[in-house]
C-alpha cells in the first residue's frame, strides 16, 4: 500500500484505537432530502466534533459544509438511480479529478450483489479501485441489500468478499447474526456496519456493540444518530462503544444524560 494511501487510511480510522466512528449523511442521493437532512449542514455542525469521518455527497459537501473544517471526507460517488426506480441501477456520477480536488479521504459506491444491475455496480467498484490506486484514495464498498435479498450472514458475506475480491479497502455491511463470519470473509480489509433504519436507541447501541464483539472495526452511521431525540448524546454513545470499549448499558446512560441535559 503506497504512503498516500495509507495515510488517508489511518486519518479515518484512528491509530490510537484502530476503530472508527464515520458519520453517514449521502441519503440524499438517491433519498432526496431525508428526514434530519433537509437542512444537512445544521444537522451536521454539531456532530462534527465526535465524528472520525463524514460520508457525503460533492453536491452536499460543497453546499453544506465549510471547507475549513477537520474532518476526513468519504466521498460518495455512485448513484444515478432514486427510490422511484430500481436501486441498483447504479453509475459513477463523480469522477476522481472532483474527488481529489474536494481532497476526499476515501472514495465510495453501492456494490448490489444479487441485484438486477450486479454486474454494473461491480464494474463500478472496480473502476474506483484503479482510479483509487492510481492516485492513494481508498475505496470504501457498501454492500447495499435489495429488497428481495435477505440479509444473514451467508449474503453478506457472500456480497462482502466479493467487494474485497474487486479490491476494496474498507467494506460498509450489515450487521446480522453469525456477523463474525462476515468479518472473517473480509480477510485483513477492514469492516465497519452500517446503521440501517431507525430503531430505538438502545436497540441501535446493541447492534454497535455486537459488531465491534464480532470484529467490526467501527461504523458507518446515519439515521440511528441524525434522526435520534439527542443525535449529540447517540454519537457521544455510540463512540464510547466503538472507541472507548464502553458496554451498552454504560453507552445508553451517556445518551440519556446527554438527552436529559
Ligand atoms: C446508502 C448508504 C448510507 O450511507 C447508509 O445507508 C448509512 O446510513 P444508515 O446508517 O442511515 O443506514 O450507504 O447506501
Amino acid at each position: 500500500m503506497n504512503w498516500g494511501m495509507k495515510n488517508r487510511i489511518s486519518r479515518i480510522i484512528k491509530p490510537k484505537t484502530g476503530r472508527c466512528v464515520m458519520l453517514a449523511v449521502d441519503h440524499g442521493y438517491f433519498q432526496g432530502p431525508t428526514t434530519g437532512l433537509s437542512n444537512l449542514g445544521r444537522t451536521v455542525e454539531p456532530l462534527l466534533p465526535y465524528a472520525d469521518a463524514l460520508m457525503i455527497t460533492r453536491g452536499a459537501v460543497r453546499n453544506w459544509i465549510e471547507p475549513i473544517v477537520d474532518i476526513p471526507i468519504i466521498l460518495r460517488v455512485s448513484g444515478g438511480q432514486s427510490i422511484l426506480k430500481e436501486l441498483s441501477n447504479e453509475t459513477i456520477t463523480t469522477g476522481i479529478e472532483d474527488a481529489i480536488r474536494i481532497n476526499a479521504s476515501a472514495i465510495t459506491c453501492s456494490v448490489y450483489v444479487g441485484g438486477e444491475y450486479e454486474r454494473e455496480t461491480i464494474e463500478n467498484l472496480s473502476k474506483l479501485v484503479d482510479d483509487g490506486e492510481k492516485y492513494g484514495i481508498p475505496v470504501l464498498a457498501v454492500t447495499a441489500v435489495g429488497k428481495e435479498m435477505v440479509r444473514d450472514a451467508r449474503y453478506l458475506g457472500l456480497t462482502s468478499r466479493i467487494c474485497v475480491e474487486t479490491g476494496a479497502h474498507i467494506i460498509k455491511t450489515y450487521y446480522t447474526e453469525g456477523f463474525e463470519k462476515v468479518v472473517e470473509a473480509c480477510g485483513k480489509v477492514p469492516v465497519v456496519i452500517a446503521g440501517g433504519k431507525k430503531l430505538p436507541e438502545i436497540d441501535a447501541l446493541k447492534m454497535a456493540y455486537g459488531a465491534i464483539s464480532d470484529g467490526a472495526i467501527g461504523v458507518d452511521m446515519g439515521r440511528n444518530i441524525f434522526q435520534s431525540d439527542s443525535p449529540v448524546g447517540m454519537i457521544q454513545a455510540v463512540r464510547a462503544i466503538v472507541h472507548g470499549g464502553k458496554s451498552v448499558d454504560e453507552a445508553y446512560e451517556i445518551y440519556e444524560q446527554s438527552k436529559n441535559k
